[in-house]
């Protein structure tokens, strides 16, 4: 198990180029799955989760190739309607298999998905709009059994906005007989390109990015080749680290607009930032100026993907802030691992308040789950003295080579084999 050694206390300086976001990459691999014909994915990032999809893409029959940041897919061979439970447990973006598979072979069965351990992750709204658009569904030993053969279109409303379950349900529509309207639909920019990307193999699917989103099926799809949105959170990542640890710091290859709601937090907190087209630089020379309050919200609100990160930058913030995580019940497990390091937090339900402290001080610490883990990499580049990370794989899930990330911004890290 590969562990993360950094000597924090160094501005950092430079920028980096943000590749296809891992939330987007992972249901559009999905989709290959609704066309006999090849697709190709481009400035894919080398990450756990896209390896993981890429397995369990072949044990359905496709074959995958993934070279030089592009991933080729034929999938006139994947008849397979059966995902393996052991890879189902790595990762929860396999449940986004679920709506294409049925689309295709009016069949399927799904293990109970595994994925980062940010909550119970219920999957009762993905189940409740399959069941209105005709699907027979069995729950038994973790397992769920999909009777395809009478799906047709419906109006189906979500009772939350989520993301996963949109996208299924998108998914599984592009094929199915007649319209279906998706009402209270999530809204994140990676639904906006799942559906570029369905229009791109020839789907006829329209209102992403609003609350409602309307698909016609089809009788077949075409391949296309696509390049991904770029990662907001892993731009967002390296921004919140440029505003904590101090410097100046620039992510390119970004669209500004997916990150308005860091963005605001940001520019109230005495950084300098400046936009400039798929460009955004962070300065900042001094400790961060406090905000009181950061709740997270469904997109367009403040991501929770960025939550964990911002409660570094709050640690060592003038004053006392206030974070109310609402979307995921168990994402402060990083607090005690900060605590370590000298951070002041206290956490009650889904509030933590965080007493800024002039330094954190470099400790040993686990990474917990994908984002905390990158969090912890913001904090061990801002603490004095040398902190070492464990549990790096939770990183390397959504990160590509994070120390290499960091050590080109002029941050002492390095992976320890
Ligand atoms: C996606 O997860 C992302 N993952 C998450 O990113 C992200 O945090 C999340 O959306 C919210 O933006 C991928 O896209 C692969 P949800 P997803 O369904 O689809 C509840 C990362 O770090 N819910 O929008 O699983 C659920 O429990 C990951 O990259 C139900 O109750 O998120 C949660 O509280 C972490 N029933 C809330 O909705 C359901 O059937 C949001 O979940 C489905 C969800």
């Amino acid at each position: 198990m590969s562990k993360l050694l950094i000597k924090g206390g160094r501005p950092l300086r430079g920028e980096t180029e943000i590749k296809a976001a891992k939330n987007a990459v992972l249901p559009i691999l999905a989709a290959t799955l609704l066309t006999e014909e090849p697709c190709e994915i481009h400035n894919v990032p080398v990450i756990a989760d896209v390896d993981n999809m890429l397995k369990i893409l072949r044990s359905v029959g496709s074959a995958v190739e993934f070279k030089e940041g592009v991933i080729s897919v034929w999938n006139r061979d994947a008849t397979g309607y059966n995902v393996p439970t052991e890879l189902a447990k790595e990762l929860r973006s396999s449940f986004f298999l679920l709506g294409p598979i049925l689309a295709r072979h009016r069949r399927a069965i799904v293990a109970y998905p595994g994925g980062c351990d940010i909550g119970v992750r219920p999957l009762d709204i993905h189940l409740k709009g399959l069941s209105e658009m005709g699907i027979a569904i069995e729950e038994s030993h973790g397992m769920i059994y999909c009777d395809g053969t009478r799906l047709h279109g419906a109006d189906v409303a979500l009772d939350f906005p989520s993301v996963g379950a949109t996208e299924n349900l998108m998914m599984a529509a592009a094929l199915a007989k007649g319209r279906t309207r998706i009402f209270n639909a999530a809204k994140e920019p990676e639904i906006v390109d799942l559906q570029s990307f369905l229009r791109a193999l020839g789907a006829k699917v329209d209102g992403a990015g609003g609350d409602r989103i309307e698909i016609e099926g089809v009788e077949k799809l075409h391949g296309a080749v696509y390049t991904p949105i770029p990662d907001r959170i892993v731009a967002g990542t390296i921004l919140i680290a440029g505003a904590t640890c101090g410097g100046e710091v620039t992510v390119t290859h970004v669209v500004p607009d997916h990150l308005d709601a860091l963005l605001f937090k940001l520019n109230k907190s005495s950084c300098n930032l400046r936009v400039n087209g798929d460009r955004i630089t962070i300065r900042s020379d001094s400790r961060p100026r406090h905000f009181d309050k950061l709740e997270t919200q469904p997109y367009p609100g403040f991501p929770t993907d960025l939550q964990s990160q911002m409660m570094v930058m709050m640690c060592v913030s003038e004053g006392t802030g206030l974070i109310v995580e609402n979307i995921f019940e168990t994402r402060y497990r990083i607090v005690r691992e900060l605590i370590k390091m000298g951070a002041r937090i206290t956490v009650k339900d889904r509030t933590a308040v965080i007493r800024g402290v002039r330094s954190i001080e470099g400790a040993s610490v686990s990474a917990g789950d994908l984002r905390g883990g990158a969090a912890l990499v913001i904090a061990g580049l801002k603490a004095e003295g040398y902190t070492t990370i464990d549990n790096v794989s939770h990183i390397d899930r959504g990160y590509d080579a994070i120390e290499r990330i960091f050590a080109s911004l002029g941050g002492e890290i390095s992976r320890l084999r």
